[in-house]
């Protein structure tokens, strides 16, 4: 694609300019590679589990194919919010509660609402790219502000963070635990971004799609604790991590009732909303699936284990234990063209990394790990992977 090209020139020259996901790009390269391990994409080895998929089976032939509520069937609101409230030790109102076409979406339908032309999102980095591509689309400018990295691993600087909020600030997006550095957020951290926010009347976009992969504890820190009925906060969650259903495309935003009729239209006119049949299989998910959470928890602890224990003893590998998520950057010393470094890695030891470049300023010079997989597969990753280091 070359903007010289007349097609692309009459296009609208925000949507040109959206970067490539460099995620993507190297998942192109590598896609067809024989025996190939995939730590590329923010998704595990685990397909959806047949009790799920049943459920929507069961609702399709029962004839559930027709348009339905713009903000998710009653029914699956109530789960989410009984889930929620069950998680968090804390009532949650179904009203508060919109089922989405994804995460994603919750993330694109959130930052429509609140931010556009002219306006700011600041967003630590680095960080899933689909955020600042989503304020860039809006017509918003993505503020980025690097993490720390240093002996203590991925720090946030408040201060920083904080300052770079300036009075064109309409959104303070937080993901916690972060895609792609595993940094999870303090409870003194939540205290302090939520009292900023409330003094200047900013939106909190708070991401927590990995909120149950927490490995120093059950659950990590979250906004849910500390959000009020009065709070400018809208939470983004999706079915894809905790019941392995990143290709259902299904997630919900949580945001105050006083916005709803918005948040309807804005789903309306970007979606029409979920199919029917998908949000029963939410529900399924939701009430049947604890089971299926923990041993996906578990898988990923143990993934995260093998993947720490097999860099630690590497003198060229820089890396932090993550606390949460199931992602981990490393950065190998004398390789810092990452972009390179994941091809050569697809062609000399066959295993799928993601490039650090894709994630903003901060990350350029890591790549990123998935780490949820089976234990063989990660070990075995991870045997490539070291090999090749030492080779090279
Ligand atoms: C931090 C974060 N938020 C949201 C999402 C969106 O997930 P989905 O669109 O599959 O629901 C992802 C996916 O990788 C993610 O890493």
């Amino acid at each position: 694609m070359t903007h010289a090209d007349p097609f692309v020139s009459s296009l609208r020259p925000t949507a040109v300019e959206l970067p490539e996901s460099g995620i993507v790009r190297v998942m192109n390269y590598g896609r067809d590679r024989e025996g190939l391990i995939p730590l590329w994409a923010g998704e595990g080895d685990m397909p959806t589990p047949d009790f799920i998929s049943d459920a929507a089976h069961r609702s399709m032939r029962a004839g559930e194919t027709f348009y339905t509520h713009q903000r998710g069937i009653p029914e699956l609101r109530d789960a989410i919010a009984r889930y929620l409230g069950r998680l968090y030790e804390r009532t949650t109102d179904p009203e508060r509660i919109f089922v989405t076409g994804s995460g994603m979406q919750a993330i694109q339908i959130a930052i429509q609402a609140v931010a556009g032309p002219g306006d700011e999102v600041v967003i630590p980095t680095p960080a899933w790219p689909n955020f600042a591509a989503a304020a860039e689309i809006s017509g918003a400018r993505p503020v980025c502000v690097p993490f720390d990295f240093g002996p203590d691993g991925w720090q946030l600087d408040l201060d920083r963070l904080l300052a770079a909020c300036g009075p064109r600030t309409r959104a303070l997006f937080i993901n916690s635990p972060a895609n792609p550095t595993g940094w999870t957020i303090s409870k003194d951290e939540i205290d302090r971004i939520l009292a900023f926010v409330r003094e200047r009347g900013i939106w909190l976009i708070a991401d927590e799609v990995y909120s149950r992969f927490y490995y120093h504890g059950d659950l990590a820190p979250s906004f849910q604790h500390a959000v009020t009925p009065d709070d400018r906060a809208l939470l983004v969650n999706t079915f894809s991590k905790n019941w392995s259903m990143t290709g259902w495309r299904m997630g919900w935003l949580q945001a105050p009732p006083e916005i709803g009729q918005v948040i309807e239209n804005l789903i309306q006119y970007n979606t029409s909303g979920v199919a029917v049949f998908m949000q029963r299989a939410g529900i399924t998910a939701i009430e049947e699936g604890e089971p299926f959470v923990a041993e996906q928890i578990e898988r990923a602890r143990r993934g995260r284990q093998i993947a720490c224990e097999a860099l630690a003893p590497l003198n060229r590998a820089r890396f932090a234990w993550p606390d949460g998520s199931f992602y981990l950057l490393v950065g190998i010393e004398g390789y810092d063209d990452t972009n390179r470094l994941a091809e050569r890695l697809v062609d000399e030891a066959n295993i799928g990394l993601a490039p650090g470049t894709a994630f903003g300023p901060g990350g350029e010079t890591f790549l990123r790990i998935c780490y949820a997989r089976s234990a063989e597969s990660m070990s075995e990753a991870m045997e490539r992977l070291t090999g090749w280091i030492e080779a090279n």
